[in-house]
């Protein structure tokens, strides 16, 4: 089938059919990606559950160019040749994620001074780009004492936006099927079946996939703010998962281990598969010896980790020098 031809805010592209407005929008790529708190390209059903991702079609095709009268979730709606979306450009869009925002931070707590997801918080970042200054909301919010999922991971469940990622992860990191949301609305929790999962190598990972801080990594909590590690790329002999990850060191020493993620904040392929790590990787190999440090890993989303590096005034020098500006 020939591609479709899609343009988001006024930058046209040619995609193949089925992909989503959100997939078209990161084949562009910059300002005009939507953000995705829920929809995780490496993980197989997710979305539709946030509604971040929102944009407005502003002509639906070619064929019939009429403009959809609500607002789409661009992960799971499909371009249509000569479909017109408006994401940066559109004020509709933007109030009504301030409205998400707002719907999402109902229960949240502001805790991001405490929390250890800060600095590399999507919510965080969405809070500070479209949320409001107060709250209107006057009801209690529902609040639950943290609780251990094994012994390596802690579950803040009031931190939890219900995205279901780290559910995916245990779905198909495991070969039972672990469901981890029990009850509906304001009852609904991540439920301790979850910790079925706890057997599988690989459930650090719905650490990784968390776009808040409702999950953490117990061999890390309370260690650091993010900002003040370094991430550096690291291989290891590892005969459970690829060995490639990053690891976040504190002058020498190790405080913590991630898998690599790409601008999105999602895992990044490794040799033409999802990088996930395995728990020994993560939880267990802390010392330098472990790992081969191959260098600075670039943190290129518009997160505060990689921003405010202090450079010295000779330093930039050098760099303007070697890139040929004044
Ligand atoms: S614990 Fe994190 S990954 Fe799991 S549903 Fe809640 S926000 Fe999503
Ligand atoms: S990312 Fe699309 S609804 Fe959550």
């Amino acid at each position: 089938m020939s591609r479709v031809k899609v343009t988001i805010d006024d930058v046209t592209i040619e995609v193949e059919p089925g992909t989503t407005i959100l997939n078209a929008a990161r084949q562009i790529g910059g300002d005009v990606v939507p953000p995705a708190m829920c929809y995780y390209s490496k993980l197989p059903g997710t979305g539709g559950k946030c509604r971040t991702c929102l944009v407005e079609v502003a002509a639906g095709s070619e064929k019939d160019p009429r403009p959809m009268p609500k607002l789409v979730a661009s992960c799971s709606t499909q371009v249509m040749d000569g479909m017109v979306v408006k994401n940066k450009t559109s004020e509709r869009v933007h109030d009504n994620r301030g409205g998400v925002v707002e719907f999402l931070l109902i229960n949240h707590p502001l805790d991001c001074p405490v929390c250890d997801q800060a600095g590399e918080c999507h919510l965080q970042d969405l809070g500070f780009e479209h949320g409001g200054a107060g709250t209107r909301y006057e009801e209690e919010r529902r609040t639950f004492d943290p609780i251990d999922i094994g012994n390596k991971i802690k579950l803040h469940m009031n931190r939890c936006i219900l995205c279901y990622r780290c559910v995916h992860v245990a779905n198909q990191l495991t070969d039972k099927r672990v469901h981890g949301v029990l009850h509906r609305g304001e009852h609904a929790e991540i439920s301790t079946y979850i910790e079925n999962a706890i057997e599988n190598d690989f459930s650090g990972n719905m650490i990784d996939v968390c776009p808040v801080g409702a999950l953490t990594d117990k061999t890390f909590r309370f260690k650091s703010r993010v900002w003040f590690l370094k991430p550096m790329d690291a291989t290891c002999e590892c005969s459970k998962c690829s060995g490639k990850a990053v690891v976040w060191m504190f002058g020498n020493e190790i405080y913590r281990v991630t898998s690599r993620k790409d601008q999105y904040g999602e895992v990044e392929d490794v040799d033409g598969k999802t990088g996930w790590i395995c728990n020994d990787c993560r939880f267990d190999k802390k010392d330098v010896s472990n790992w081969n440090i191959e260098g600075p890993r670039k943190i290129d989303r518009h997160s505060v980790i990689s921003q405010g590096h202090y450079t010295s005034p000779r330093e930039s020098a050098q760099k303007r020098i070697a890139d040929g500006s004044k």
